[in-house]
């Protein structure tokens, strides 16, 4: 959440930083300012809503300065309001923070014992006020700034900019990401590569508890016990285009198009022509593991309970999943033949992190499967599979979910076959079915007007519940979701078995019922479920092939069509319609699609 930019220049820095807020403006749209040294003072202009909104701002009050910080807020502490809005300034001092001070109420406490009092709803402001109350007593900007740091405990990503200092930035991490970039006489800061990609892709990534005091010749970077420490400079190529639409109307739009030939290139990454397995290295077997632990959140997690039936069923390995911010609350024993493995598209999400750190040194070896491959979680991780989705904007995950789950059963396979649970002549049915993929893919998504009227008939619900057995469970929760986040009708998702336990007391002849169901060995039970539904007057829309439609008989309201698919790889294609019954739904109610209300696409806070 939150992305921070600083810059030191030999030019005017405001275009730069707005440039690079754009690019991060994924991490929060709540506000987003600036703070800039013009003419040796400090100088802000912030703005509520989206970073367009700060743009508009700096057209009627232009900013001057050649050096400056940035900020575009996810917002924790305090309303979306400009009061709460960074960078906050405290006399000589302005600060850009992402994450959460955990002790601001006792610093507030000291600050209201020196007749300091706050005036913002932020946990940001007392860094602020705190290292300029340090100045107040004669303390040097960075003497201040280091000072105020070993104050605070929590996480965060900060940079400090000082009055009557041109040429230096305060830069320090702990917990949360941040990066330095090296440029001609010129240094960068920025919460990821991807907000630097345009200026340099010569960067060094602080480490937990590094504090950086940056000029625009030199960087010097302290680590925890205030050592002065060298940190690699890696070359790291994020892209330097903005991001485009290519003609569709939202990114979610083009990234749901993207899927078969993202999905497509990823089967020839791990997968050779004749369907070996290929770049699937493991520092030992899978034969040498006795557990399975798959942590994630949101879609990722939704990716690792769909893991788990593959990983129980073919590879005949114990699997526990767990969302990443219970998993390391449970305090969980990690035996030393267990293979900890996490999912995240973004590869920064706070929790998921925390997770992998608690594993790592427990377990007999951390993997992830990343999209980001330059991400703090594929850095720590023992090994990474990048999912080679490209860049998704979308808040909403899709063609992320669909690259996870086909890492997912490549892995899944390859356990199978290297415990030889599985023969050559099954794992070749399940990789042939594995790439049929992308062609069914396309055929789904040339093929949209069920989901469409379906998604129409949806929008005018207040409640929509969502059903789904074995593999189709853990997508029915996907489309649930989805429908959250981007139309902002109330939607649950439930096993279909479990209903009779409870949820349906909830049908009526109103709330639309979405019933997920890929041919399987439970297709049969599910019908029985959706006979328990009609017989209470539920309208149905049922997800299934031809076959299963017609087998579900004309009770039901509504169908969308999918292709016939094998059921194990069934979840990757039935991704598309929870992914379009949603999308098209944000549609017909009009609501902001690409960066939904009170969300972040990276989720870098507890
Ligand atoms: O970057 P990650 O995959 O770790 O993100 C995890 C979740 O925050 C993410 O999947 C979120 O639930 C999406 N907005 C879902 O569409």
């Amino acid at each position: 959440m939150c992305g921070i930019v600083g810059v030191l220049s030999n030019h005017e820095v405001a275009p730069i930083l707005v440039e690079a807020l754009k690019r991060v403006e994924y991490r929060g749209y709540d506000s987003a300012g600036l703070a800039t040294i013009n003419a040796g003072h400090l100088d802000c202009r912030r703005s509520v809503g989206k970073l367009i909104n700060l743009s508009d701002l700096l057209v009627h009050e232009p900013l001057q300065g050649k050096s400056g910080i940035g900020h575009t807020r996810w917002a924790t502490h305090g309303e979306p309001t400009i009061k709460n809005a960074h960078p906050h300034r405290a006399g000589k001092v302005a600060v850009v923070h992402n994450g959460i001070i955990e002790n601001y109420l006792d610093i507030r406490e000291k600050l209201k014992r020196r007749g300091i009092e706050c005036t913002t709803d932020t946990d940001t402001e007392t860094i602020a006020l705190l290292a300029n109350h340090s100045i107040s007593q004669g303390k040097t900007a960075v003497e201040a700034a280091f000072a105020t740091l070993n104050e605070l405990k929590g996480a965060f990503a900060l940079a400090f900019l000082f009055d009557g200092e041109d040429d230096l930035i305060v830069a320090a991490r702990k917990g949360s990401p941040l990066a330095i970039g090296y440029g001609d006489n010129e240094m960068y800061l920025g919460s990821d590569a991807i907000a630097l990609a345009p200026l340099t892709d010569r960067l060094t990534y602080l480490e937990d508890n590094d504090k950086a005091v940056i000029t625009r010749a030199n960087v010097e970077i302290y680590d925890a016990n205030g050592t002065l420490t060298n940190r690699p400079v890696k070359v790291i190529s994020a892209g330097t285009g903005q991001p485009d639409k290519s003609g569709f109307k939202h990114y979610m739009e083009k990234e749901i198009a993207e899927q078969p030939s993202v999905v497509k290139g990823l089967l020839q990454q791990y997968l050779t022509t004749n369907g070996h397995f290929k770049d699937i290295p493991l520092d030992i077997g899978f034969r040498e593991f006795d557990r399975l632990i798959l942590v994630g959140c949101g879609t990722a997690f939704y990716a690792c309970l769909v893991a788990k039936y593959w990983f129980e069923r073919i590879a005949r390995l114990p699997v526990e999943v767990d969302i990443a911010s219970e998993f390391r609350y449970r305090v969980p024993p990690i035996g030393n033949k267990t293979l900890a493995l996490f999912v995240s598209q973004s590869g920064e999400t706070a929790d998921t992190l925390e997770a992998l750190r608690y594993c790592t040194g427990k377990a007999a070896q951390t993997l992830s499967i990343v999209n980001v491959t330059d991400s703090s979680i594929a850095r720590e991780s023992g090994l990474i599979f990048p999912i080679q989705a490209g860049l998704e904007i979308g808040v909403a995950s899709t063609k992320a979910f669909t690259c996870q789950l086909t890492v997912l059963l490549i892995l899944a396979l390859k356990a199978a076959f290297d415990k030889e649970a599985i023969n050559d002549a099954h794992l070749s049915d399940h990789i042939a079915s594995l790439k049929d993929i992308p062609t069914l893919m396309r055929r789904a998504l040339d093929h949209k007007d069920d989901v469409q009227a379906a998604a129409l008939h949806i929008s005018l619900a207040r409640d929509v519940l969502f059903l789904g057995r074995g593999l189709m469970y853990p997508l029915a929760m996907e489309g649930a979701l989805k429908l959250k986040e981007i139309s902002y009708i109330h939607a649950e998702a439930y096993a279909s078995g479990e209903l009779k336990h409870g949820p349906i007391a909830l049908i009526d002849n109103q709330i639309p019922i979405v019933m997920m169901a890929a041919p399987s060995d439970v297709f049969r039970k599910s019908l029985s479920n959706l006979q328990e539904v009609l017989a209470r007057k539920g309208k149905v829309i049922l997800v299934s092939d031809e076959e299963g439609i017609q087998a579900a008989g004309h009770e039901i309201t509504m169908s969308v069509k999918m292709p016939k698919v094998s059921p194990l790889v069934a979840p990757i294609l039935y991704a598309l319609p929870a992914q379009l019954l949603a999308y098209y739904t944000a549609v017909a109610k009009g609501t902001d699609i690409d960066q939904p209300r009170n969300l972040a696409k990276s989720v870098t806070v507890e």
